[in-house]
């Protein structure tokens, strides 16, 4: 199920691609209704559509049949937000969004793994810890940026995933009383996720009990503007190796800032040995 819906949200996204004319920063697609290739329930599609509209990073919005899917095409703006987001010193990535459809099948593979909580790390305007949401889960999300955190406020009127503006390499897990979370690290290992991801799991290693019910997802890239690992995993290896962890499975999904490239982010889910 989510290696076909992987795929087909991939092959949307590259229709997507050789159709679009627009001139928008970012831009991202949402089917409107369920269908064999999106067999999402309505209920949860119209969620997703209600995150986008209410969001303010997106100015635009109209209705394109991509391939044989009826879609919302969403245009938006994150200039504002990158720069705020980048002037913290404990910045360990700026911000850039994944699919809004992305975070849906990551959340939505969480959950089919058994994990009950999503903690969305660096999460940007919330959208993962959303969908987690919008399954049922219950989320965290954790972000650097205030201005961000106002704007996932302003989206918790939808569904409240429990935003908080927090450094996540100091923020104390214990106050989330997990029981069996999976932490999605939102940045590059290239660009300082490594070292975002060293502190939250050093952290969690010392939370006896959690260490051995914790999931890991680690955004990755195939670029080859980056040395690749050794321990390849899209730059993840060496990092999941060093913390006994072992790669379970990664999926490739659209992401903003891989809209142009022929590849889209491998997402590592990892857990402990
Ligand atoms: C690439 S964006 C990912 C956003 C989101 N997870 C997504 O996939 O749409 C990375 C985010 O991490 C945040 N960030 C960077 N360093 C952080 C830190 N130390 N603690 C919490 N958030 C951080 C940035 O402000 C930015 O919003």
């Amino acid at each position: 199920m989510i290696e076909k819906l992987t795929q087909n949200l991939v092959n949307l996204k590259k229709e997507f691609v050789s159709v679009y004319d627009g001139n928008s920063q970012i831009q991202e697609v949402i089917p409107v209704s369920k269908s064999e290739l999106f067999p999402i329930e309505r209920q949860d599609l119209e969620l997703l559509h209600q995150f986008a509209t209410k969001n303010p990073i997106y100015y635009n919005s109209y209705e394109k049949i991509i391939g044989d899917i009826h879609c919302i095409v969403y245009e938006g703006d994150i200039n504002k937000y990158w720069l705020n987001s980048i002037q913290h010193g404990s910045s360990h990535a700026p911000f850039s969004p994944t699919w809004i459809m992305s975070a849906y099948v990551g959340a939505l593979f969480a959950k089919e793994l058994g994990y009950a909580e999503v903690i969305d790390i660096g999460s940007g305007d919330g959208r993962i810890a959303f969908c987690a949401k919008v399954l049922d889960m219950e989320s965290y999300s954790i972000e650097l940026d205030d201005m961000l955190v106002d704007l996932q406020k302003l989206l918790c009127t939808i569904l409240d995933f429990n935003p908080y503006c927090s450094d996540a390499g100091i923020f104390d897990y214990s106050l989330l009383n997990l029981k069996q979370p999976i932490f999605f690290i939102g940045g590059l290992a290239q660009m300082g996720g490594i070292s975002l991801a060293s502190d939250i799991l050093k952290k969690i290693d010392t939370m006896y009990d959690l260490w051995n019910n914790s999931g890991w997802v680690f955004a990755g890239t195939l670029s080859q503007k980056y040395a690749p690992d050794p321990k390849n995993e899209a730059g993840w290896g060496t990092l999941i190796e060093k913390n006994n962890l072992k790669s379970i499975q990664s999926i490739s999904l659209p992401t903003a800032w891989t809209f142009h490239e022929p590849d889209d982010t491998p997402y590592v889910f990892a857990q402990s040995i």
